[in-house]
């Protein structure tokens, strides 16, 4: 059976960065350490004032198309996955693909365009759907273009606001990857919440606190999930485990109760609560609140062992080098993590080909995604082909003053005439509401 998978990534970010520890900080009145040690944050990217989830989209897929010789008779659908959409009838795909045909010769009339909205979760949701679409034999040879694109922004003194981010990944999904193929090992864990919420207005509504148990807990599920596909896993059979990343904090705490669950009624743990005079309970728990009051000694005891902390400093803590400096990126946010751990692999010259990746998708709302990849053999040429480390040292350091200007900027009911702080070189720009995004 053909392998189907992530063929090429490409990452757009922000043109901006705002200096949390440094900035921020300071004018909210914080130690720096919360966000450097305690979210694990150091930059958050932010988008300049011509920039928003169309041309930041568009441009991380006219990279990619470029340097894969890709015109659009090559590309059978464009699946947008956002949850900063501002057409509740267009799909964002439609915005990109009339980005792209300016460019590239020929059209995507052929093409099948659709937008995926579950939080952050989405991305991951459509590149499912361009697996199944292959899978089905539905492509007529043709590849499809996954494009995760969010400004991240919470209200202005909300806690969200320091764990904010902008930029777009693209990713070709077709036979034969070159990155990582996807198995069909799969778990869910999905449930009605209203922690996080955005009807019909620009800032999200959260309650952050609440949003942190609803991830851990819906983790915890699909775990169980895949198990029952997959099988049990053992935590030094997996390479990477990229998880979404609102924030490196936010997984720190998912890399404990996953590896605790990889390790349950297993000689690791027998080992590990011997080391540490302590047992997690173990019985049936009808709530997240019971689980965690009943494992808290244990899983406070396991992080600083150095069996726990070897495992996280090799499987984890290559996931979060990126985040750290972008921020969150929601839909994108998982794909900066998985595209992190590759990125440090290549630079210290880890073989990686054959090895497995476990990938934990979360969206609030909400719904947590485990599925299994393996690296392909062309992994490094893709990965040595990004930007990023140059994006990144380009951005624009904003004043909290400018940021202030910028963050009401895309706050779309104010007006506010304000300069780009960027010079935008070929490549596209919100033009204004109402009007196609032009090509610089
Ligand atoms: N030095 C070191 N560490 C410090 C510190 C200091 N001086 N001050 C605080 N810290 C630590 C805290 O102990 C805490 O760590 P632990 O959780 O491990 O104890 C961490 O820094 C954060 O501090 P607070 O809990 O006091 O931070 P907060 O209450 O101001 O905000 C938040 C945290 C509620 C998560 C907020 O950032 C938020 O609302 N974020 C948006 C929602 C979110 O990201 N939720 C995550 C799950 S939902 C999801 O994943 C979907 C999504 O993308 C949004």
């Amino acid at each position: 059976m053909t392998s189907v998978g992530i063929d090429a990534i490409e990452i757009w970010t922000g043109k901006l960065r705002l200096d949390l520890p440094n900035t921020f900080a300071p004018v909210k009145g914080d130690d720096p350490e919360k966000y450097t040690k305690g979210l694990g944050l150091h930059n958050s990217s932010m988008p300049d004032v011509y920039e928003d989830i169309v041309t930041m989209g568009a441009n991380a897929a006219k990279r990619l198309m470029e340097r894969k010789g890709l015109s659009p008779q090559d590309i059978g659908r464009i699946d947008v996955a956002t949850e900063s959409a501002f057409d509740n009838s267009k799909p964002v795909s439609t915005y990109i693909a009339g980005c792209l045909e300016q460019v590239f010769e020929g059209d995507f009339h052929h093409a099948n365009k659709g937008e995926r909205k579950f939080a952050c979760v989405a991305g991951t949701q459509s590149i499912d759907d361009a697996y199944n679409w292959i899978k089905a034999g539905r492509n007529r040879g043709r590849a499809a273009l996954v494009i995760a694109t969010d400004t991240a922004l919470y209200a202005r003194g909300d806690p969200g606001e320091a764990t904010q981010g902008a930029g777009a990944v693209a990713m070709l999904i077709s036979e034969d990857p070159s990155v990582v193929e996807l198995s069909t090992e799969q778990g869910y864990g999905s449930a009605d919440e209203t922690d996080f919420l955005k009807p019909n207005q620009q800032f999200p509504s959260v309650d952050g606190k609440r949003s942190m148990k609803v991830y851990l807990a819906r983790m915890r599920e699909a775990l169980e999930d895949y198990e029952s596909v997959a099988g049990r896993t053992h935590p030094d059979d997996i390479t990477y485990i990229p998880f979404h990343t609102p924030f490196p904090g936010m997984v720190r705490k998912a890399a404990l109760l996953g590896y605790r669950h990889m390790t349950r009624d297993t000689e690791i743990e027998e080992e590990l609560a011997a080391e540490l005079g302590r047992q997690p309970r173990e019985e049936d728990f009808d709530s997240w609140d019971a689980y965690e009051e009943a494992i808290r000694g244990y899983m406070d005891g396991l992080k600083d062992t150095d069996r726990y902390r070897d495992w996280y400093a090799r499987t984890i803590e290559p996931t979060l080098t990126l985040s750290g400096q972008l921020g969150n990126w929601y839909t994108g946010s998982v794909h900066l993590a998985r595209t992190s751990a590759l990125k440090t692999a290549a630079e210290t010259g880890k073989g990686l080909t054959g090895e497995k990746l476990l990938v934990g998708s979360y969206g609030s709302g909400a719904q947590a995604e485990i599925h299994a990849e393996t690296v392909q053999e062309g992994w490094k040429e893709e990965i040595e082909a990004l930007t990023i480390d140059e994006q990144m040292a380009r951005r624009y350091d904003l004043s909290f003053d400018e940021y202030e200007q910028v963050h009401d900027v895309h706050n779309h009911d104010k007006e506010i005439d304000v300069e780009e702080f960027t010079q935008p070189v070929g490549e596209f720009v919100f033009a204004g509401w109402g009007r196609m995004n032009e090509r610089k």
